[in-house]
């Protein structure tokens, strides 16, 4: 990492204590083994949440569960392209937990390729877990929580969703659909007082980053300073985004704070997109 870059952050492993924020409230993280989906889990536990985290890999949703203080994490595996085990989990986690407040779609993949050497294969799999497994998790969350009329919805989209980026085709069309289906969804479930919002990520430091750049340093100096020649801005704030910094933008929109906001996307990537 950069030096400027704290190593330390505010949601270290281990630290689930907090204030209340969302007692009493469940939510439902997908992709919580690692990464963002992590950071989310930690810090929707730490604020009271109780917190159901799955994700397709079982090993870490089921480390976080047995970290001491994180009485309150659940783990389920759970793999968004399969839509009857969306449903069946969704229905087990409101048995098992209480009625759904909040779900954050958080799990992801990324297959780099230049737009004409994409397999159909790639393309395949980026849809079916970025666009309909946000889908299936959504309506399966989204139905319940309008009946009550009450809930919300958070999806991570990426930035590249917003902005054209070489090697990213399939997954940056996959997130763009990911992010106007939520909103659409948002729509239709506003008169029921569910809120439906976007967090679009840029380079953050996760597993699947590093998984881009072998950890190199100069991978991470071209991300921050700019690459002309693949059309790329740097990023203004001159860092890569800790994943705390998206959790908190998850946290957010979850919140009461953001009673009055649905439909719409936050961009967490310290200006890199230029909006
Ligand atoms: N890291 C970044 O720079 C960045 C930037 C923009 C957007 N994002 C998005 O943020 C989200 C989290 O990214 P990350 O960097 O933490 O990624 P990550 O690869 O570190 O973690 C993703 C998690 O999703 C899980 N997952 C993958 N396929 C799944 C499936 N079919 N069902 C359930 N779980 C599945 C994985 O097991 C993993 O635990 C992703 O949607 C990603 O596209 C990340």
């Amino acid at each position: 990492m950069p030096e400027h870059i704290p190593s330390q952050s505010p949601s270290a492993p281990g630290e689930f204590a907090g204030h209340g924020e969302f007692a009493g409230r469940v939510a439902l993280v997908t992709g919580a083994g690692q990464g963002i989906g992590e950071a989310v889990v930690r810090a929707l536990a730490a604020r009271g949440a109780t917190v159901a985290a799955t994700d397709r890999t079982p090993e870490g949703v089921e480390a976080l569960a047995a970290e001491p203080g994180a009485g309150k994490v659940v783990a389920y595996p759970l793999d968004v392209t399969d839509a009857a085990a969306v449903d069946a989990v969704v229905a087990r986690v409101e048995d098992e937990l209480g009625p759904l407040d909040l779900l954050v779609n958080v799990a992801g993949i990324l297959r780099i390729s230049p737009a004409t050497e994409l397999t159909d294969q790639d393309w395949a799999d980026t849809f079916a877990v970025n666009t309909t497994g946000v889908f299936h998790t959504s309506r399966a969350a989204a139905a319940r929580m309008a009946e009550r009329r009450k809930g919300c919805v958070v999806t991570v989209a990426s930035n590249a969703a917003g902005i054209p980026r070489t090697g990213m085709a399939a997954y940056a069309a996959s997130k763009a659909a990911a992010a106007m289906f939520t909103k659409c969804l948002g729509l239709e479930v506003a008169r029921s007082g569910v809120r439906c919002n976007v967090v679009a990520p840029g380079s953050t430091d996760t597993p699947m980053l590093r998984g881009m750049g072998e950890g190199r340093v100069d991978a991470e100096r071209s991300l921050i300073d700019g690459d002309l020649a693949s059309y790329k801005n740097g990023i203004p704030l001159g860092r890569i985004a800790q994943p705390e910094d998206i959790a908190d933008a998850v946290l957010f929109l979850a919140s009461d704070r953001a009673r009055h906001i649905t439909m719409q996307d936050i961009y967490v990537d310290g200006g890199a997109t230029l909006r």
